[in-house]
Parts: structure tokens; C-alpha cells; sequence
């Protein structure tokens, strides 16, 4: 069965559109969801809009926790806690509740979903070093754990190494991190997703182009922070 992992597409509708209709991943049967639908970017509702109708599981991110009113805007920075406020403010009431009502976790045959940490999925600690790896691949043994957060694709294996290869088979894989969809951080400014062939057993990290300016001029048009349209270019 071919699955496709989608995370951290923070309101980014262009890219989320141009993952979705990426021809590798058309045939999924399944799509998942990582978290951070919404924040940093101008278009929630038809991202939140877009995840309802194509996501067999959703689970909450930080930013979907923070819109929802779950998690205190003072945990976020200044541009994040900003663009929050104005997702608040325009998001309809039952998108609002949807949001708050989305789980932490949840798991699906060998896969564990969360948005950050296996370990402890409401701590929102990011996964950067061996040590919380390791912690994450002990507390959900038997799983393949799969997150977003960082915005960095890549995998752990058994034994908390780290590779950042674009594909592989899962034969010692234990946590994968999806990487973004719409605001990716490893320096590459394509959309990033995951495609799972569980059949195969095999994983590949996806890049997609999408328009960047269209997304860009979104942000500019709500007045939003301009460093939040400035590092789509980047990718960083
Ligand atoms: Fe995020």
C-alpha cells in the first residue's frame, strides 16, 4: 500500500496543492497528516479545508494547538505568536473546534504518528539529536515512528543514526521525519512529503516545486510578518 505523509504545511495552500497532485503519490490509498496545518502563512482555511477532505489520520502540531487556544501564544516567537493571533482571528468557528479536538497521537498498523516528539508527543521537543531519537525509538517499540517539527527530512535507525538519503527500505529505520510542505528548512525551498510503500517496505523523501511568489504574495497581501514570505525563498 502506498501511503503519503504530509506535515508542516503552515497555511502554505500553493505547496500543500502542488504535493498532493505530485504524480508519485496520486495513487496513495492512504494520506496521513503530521501537524502544523496552519500558522506562518496566509491561506489556514483552505489548507485546513484541503487536510479535511484528503487525510485518512490527522494529528495536532504545536501551531494547530496554539490557533486552537490548547497551547499559550507566549511559547511561540514573536513572528509565529503574530501570524497565530491573525489565523485566530480569521478562522471560522467550527475550523476552530476541529483544530482543538485533533489527537496528540495515533498510530496505524507498525506506524506511530506525532508531530514532534514519540517520547512525549505534548512536550513539542524537536528531535535534532541522537539522544532524544534513541528515547523516541525505546518509548515506542515495535513502531515506526513518523514526525515533523524541525522541518528537516530525515531518518534515525535502530541504533540513532542519522541519514538524510531521499530514499530507502525500512529494514532499520525506526523515526522518519517528513520534512514540510510549506516551509522547509534544509536550505531546499521545494515542498517536502513522504512516500511509504509498505508493500516494498521502502520510504522516499519527495521534493516538489510549487510558486513560491504566489505564496509569497498571500503573506504580503495580510500584512503578515516579512520574514515569513522572505525564508520560503530560502528554504531556511
Ligand atoms: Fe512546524
Amino acid at each position: 500500500m502506498l501511503i503519503r505523509i504530509i506535515s508542516d504545511i503552515h497555511s502554505n495552500y500553493q505547496a500543500l496543492e502542488a504535493v498532493l497532485n505530485d504524480p508519485l503519490g496520486k495513487d496513495a490509498e492512504k494520506t496521513f497528516c503530521l501537524g502544523d496545518i496552519v500558522g506562518y502563512g496566509a491561506d489556514p482555511s483552505s489548507c485546513i479545508e484541503m487536510v479535511r477532505q484528503e487525510c485518512d489520520i490527522v494529528v495536532s502540531g504545536n501551531h494547530d494547538a496554539g490557533a486552537a487556544g490548547r497551547v499559550s501564544l507566549d511559547r511561540y516567537n514573536w513572528e509565529g505568536a503574530t501570524a497565530l493571533r491573525w489565523t485566530r482571528s480569521i478562522l471560522s468557528q467550527d475550523d476552530k473546534n476541529w483544530l482543538s479536538l485533533l489527537p496528540y497521537f495515533a498510530d496505524y498498523e507498525n506506524f506511530f504518528l506525532c508531530h514532534s516528539y514519540p517520547a512525549d508527543p505534548e512536550s513539542w521537543t524537536y528531535v535534532l539529536r541522537r539522544n532524544h531519537a534513541l528515547e523516541s525509538i525505546n518509548a515506542r517499540q515495535g513502531y515506526i515512528s513518523l514526525i515533523g517539527h524541525t522541518h528537516l527530512p530525515g531518518c534515525w535507525m535502530e541504533d540513532g543514526n542519522y541519514t538524510d538519503a531521499s530514499k530507502g527500505d525500512f529494514s532499520k529505520v525506526r523515526l522518519v521525519n517528513a520534512g514540510s510542505v510549506g516551509q522547509p528548512r534544509d536550505r531546499d525551498p521545494r515542498a517536502a512529503y513522504l512516500l511509504i510503500d509498505t508493500e516494498a517496505g521502502t520510504w522516499e523523501h519527495r521534493r516538489v516545486k510549487y510558486s513560491i511568489d504566489d505564496a509569497a504574495a498571500r503573506i504580503k497581501e495580510e500584512a503578515l510578518p516579512p520574514i515569513l514570505w522572505e525564508r520560503l525563498y530560502s528554504g531556511f
